[in-house]
């Protein structure tokens, strides 16, 4: 077996996260359809236009590095959705809901934050100088849309969550 190098983990790596924003840009929708809070609503809304901008980005870095955009099944990410579908039917119609949207869709955010800020550090060994602010410009999104959610969680949501109880 030939060895493997940084550069092909940056590749599968890329490939990872190529699949698992595809497969949050199909959950948001449902997402914002179950989110009751306004607001809320608006932020998924918000995040999948931002995620849409996100796949545009990848498909930028695939063609920098010279390489075909391909995704790579991503297990995690299919578990963590799994979860945040099994919380839209479970607490449907409950004052809880939105809370659990907030938690999956935090989790969400973690995931690509941790994937983000791997590739980025790679990019910056590899001397990938223009992939670097791509990342970049990625990971400070996703950041802010989880600071977004933190607000949120705090404010309306989890209030509302523990008046029902
Ligand atoms: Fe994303």
């Amino acid at each position: 077996m030939a060895e493997k190098t940084l550069d092909d983990l940056f590749y599968d790596t890329l490939k990872d996260i190529y699949y698992a924003e595809r497969q949050v840009l199909k959950a948001l929708p449902k997402m914002a359809r179950a989110a009751t809070d306004p607001k809320l609503k608006a932020a998924f809304e918000k995040h999948k236009e931002e995620t849409q901008g996100q796949i545009e980005r990848l498909q930028e870095v695939f063609e920098l590095i010279g390489k075909r955009a391909q995704g790579k099944t991503c297990e995690a990410i299919q578990g963590i959705l799994a979860e945040g579908e099994e919380i839209i039917e479970d607490y449907k119609g409950t004052q809880a809901l939105d809370a659990g949207l907030i938690s999956s869709a935090q989790a969400v955010e973690h995931y690509e934050i941790a994937r983000y800020g791997t590739l980025k550090a790679w990019a910056q060994k590899l001397g990938y100088d223009k992939v670097v602010p791509l990342l970049d410009a990625t990971l400070q999104e996703e950041s802010k849309t989880d600071e977004a959610l933190t607000t949120l969680a705090g404010k309306s949501v989890n209030a509302a969550a523990q008046k029902a109880a």
